[in-house]
């Protein structure tokens, strides 16, 4: 190959390389060669629809939609009433050491503030004359676990429900730390020997 030629199609080269820079944005729409998806026949979100009488695109579930994973047709685990919609007396979920503690970090998070970390409704925003109920009541103890549950699920009062923040699996979770609780604020002096712990050192405070 002459010299020249090989300098002219060096010069070919860097001008076309040169000119794919362009230096700054561009205002003019780009040339698709391949359109992809980029434009397709649909509605976006919130247009109107002149089809439907109501001119909406989008358009409302069959009455009687459930979400997929939405079923909750498990009253018992959701609600915690029988199908006589009394309340279920013993939680329908299996009791384990680390559901326990599931259930003690969700009330922490969720309950302490106002019925305080041990359930004597001590919580902190009882210093600014916010008084919640305590948990560890003769009323409360005797009450069907569904009934703890349908509190965090429904409210109870002038308690506000919680169903949206806490899901199902932890408000039984939190069900059975407040039993824990009330077990443990109402410990007697045999309770504490048949887990070999001595009442008096345990008083004194030198057996945790
Ligand atoms: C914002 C404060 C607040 C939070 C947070 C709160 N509660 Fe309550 N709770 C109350 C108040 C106040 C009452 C008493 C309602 C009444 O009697 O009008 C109450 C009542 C209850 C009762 C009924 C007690 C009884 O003897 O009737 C239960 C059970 C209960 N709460 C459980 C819970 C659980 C479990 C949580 C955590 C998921 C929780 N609460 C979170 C304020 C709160």
């Amino acid at each position: 190959m002459n010299i020249s030629i090989r300098h002219t199609l060096l010069l070919i080269m860097l001008a076309a390389f040169l000119g794919a820079c362009r230096g700054q944005p561009s205002e003019k729409p780009p040339i698709h060669t391949q359109y992809n998806m980029y434009w397709q026949e649909r509605f976006n979100a919130h247009q109107e629809n002149p089809f439907f009488e109501d001119r909406r695109a989008m358009r409302m579930p069959v009455e009687g939609t459930v979400a997929r994973g939405h079923l909750e047709n498990d009253l018992a685990f959701f609600q915690g009433i029988n199908d006589d919609g009394s309340y279920v007396e013993r939680m329908p979920v299996d009791m384990t050491r680390s559901f326990l503690k599931q259930g003690q970090h969700q009330y922490n998070v969720f309950c302490t503030a106002c019925h305080g970390g041990v359930g004597d409704g001590n919580g902190p925003v009882s210093d600014y004359g916010y008084i919640a109920a305590s948990l560890l009541t003769e009323n409360a103890r005797n009450m069907p676990d569904g009934e703890i549950y349908s509190a965090i699920y429904n409210g109870v009062r002038t308690m506000n429900s919680y169903r949206h923040q806490i899901k199902a699996e932890d408000r039984w979770a939190i069900v059975a730390y407040v039993r824990a609780l009330q077990l443990s604020q109402d410990a007697g002096e045999e309770d504490l020997r048949e887990l070999d712990l001595d009442p008096e050192k345990f008083a004194s405070g030198t057996q945790p």
